[in-house]
């Protein structure tokens, strides 16, 4: 992708969105005007970047290529961030005089817009009409600026948005909305079986899975319900957030959260057993130690198999071994749509619990196998995951 960089005091917060950029996975050219390299200087650009930093018109690129047609050649979609009021009267008016105006022109790719200015320049009616002119064009997403306290010391609209809400908001540019109209539920996270009033067994689920599937499922137009045990994950923007705490909760919430729902994508690990009595008052510690008995929990798969057969079901095996036979009879007994398996008894494999990546083999509702997924960081294969859901709602 391309990354525009235009002269407003925002351009400081540039090179952070570049790395965030990247971090989503981007690979990111730079194109700054020159009035930008008197905010932010090439040398941190182009190191960040690993790439040379263009902003004249008349230098060839260093293979002989022609910066403003060659660049946009191999771009999907440029960010400008912050696009001052000038280059956005530029834009507007047709002009070419700038290097990003002519890689623009010399383009189709979708243009994501990042107006930062003092909140007098954002309300003079000369700049209005040229985003207004803009907006009208849907080659142009406009993300909308923050208010509040300006880098010329006055309150008001004006302030470039955050790097993690402007890379959201290029992601969602880029992402086919073909969960559009769908009702996703998705669990994630360990559940907690308390036994007093200070103590409870859980287990190794951090929800990094299920959140990273319910944030792909906002991206592609899903409507999203996310069911979440205790994490210490922050709540995803653009979903319903639900959080309990026991499996005998979640259960209570799959049923009541998936009565219109199309799909479920069962990444929590619910516990298995709960301790038989709770205690109201704390345990006292004694010298002969402690048995607890543990009763068996409801099988939310088996009930939603039961009680919500339209629905379209996807589970999770966390396996140490034998494990596609075993998630094979997973999917058969619960008749599940498909499964995903994975290695949760070797952390150095990349994963699993407690690790950003994951990989696997996914199952389809006979057990037979669909595909293997390498090892990925979890937003790829929580997207893979999706298009074979995609695939099957049809
Ligand atoms: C200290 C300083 C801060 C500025 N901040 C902004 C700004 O936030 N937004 C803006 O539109 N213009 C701002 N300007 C004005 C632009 O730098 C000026 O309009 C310049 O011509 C923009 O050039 P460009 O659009 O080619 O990058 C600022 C100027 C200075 C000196």
């Amino acid at each position: 992708m391309l990354l525009g960089i235009t002269g407003g005091i925002a351009a400081y917060k540039s090179p952070l969105l570049l790395r965030r950029l990247q971090d989503a996975g981007a690979e990111v050219d730079v194109i700054a005007t020159p009035a930008a390299l008197e905010f932010v200087t090439p040398l941190t650009l182009a190191t960040l970047s690993g790439r040379p930093v263009r902003s004249e018109i008349f230098n060839l690129r260093g293979d002989g290529g022609i910066a403003h047609t060659s660049y946009t050649a191999e771009a999907d979609i440029t960010v400008v961030a912050p696009a001052s009021a000038d280059f956005i009267g530029r834009l507007a008016g047709g002009l070419a005089d700038q290097l990003l105006l002519t890689a623009l022109m010399a383009s189709h790719m979708p243009v994501v817009l990042a107006p930062s200015m003092n909140v007098e320049m954002w309300d003079s009616p000369l700049f209005q009409r040229n985003l207004a002119l803009l907006r009208s064009l849907p080659r142009y997403r406009i993300l909308e600026p923050g208010a509040g306290y300006l880098a010329c010391r006055v309150e008001g609209k004006g302030r470039m948005p955050e790097p993690e809400s402007i890379v959201k908001q290029v992601i969602a540019a880029l992402t086919p909305q073909d969960l559009a109209g769908r009702r996703i539920v998705v669990t994630a996270g360990p559940t907690r079986e308390r036994f007093d009033p200070v103590r409870f067994f859980s287990n190794r689920s951090t929800g990094l899975m299920g959140y990273a599937l319910a944030e792909a499922a906002v991206q592609r137009g899903a409507d999203v319900t996310l069911i979440s045990g205790p994490t210490s994950l922050a709540a995803p923007e653009g979903l319903n957030l639900v959080r309990v705490e026991s499996t005998t909760d979640l259960l209570a919430a799959v049923l009541a959260q998936t009565g219109s729902a199309h799909a479920i994508v069962m990444a929590a690990a619910p516990a298995d057993y709960r301790p038989r009595a709770y205690s109201d008052e704390k345990l006292k510690k004694t010298a002969d130690g402690l048995t607890l008995e543990l009763a068996p929990n409801p099988d939310i798969l088996r009930t939603l198999a039961e009680q919500r057969p339209h629905l379209f079901r996807i589970g999770f095996a966390a396996e140490t071994q034998d494990f596609e036979k075993n998630a094979a009879d997973k999917a058969v007994r619960k008749a599940l749509d498909l499964i995903f398996v994975n290695d949760v008894g070797d952390r150095a494999r990349g994963t699993g619990f407690e690790v950003d990546t994951n990989g696997g083999w996914l199952l389809d509702g006979a057990g037979v196998r669909v595909r293997e997924i390498p090892v990925r960081p979890k937003r790829i294969v929580a997207h893979i995951l999706l298009d074979e859901l995609v695939r099957r709602l049809g």
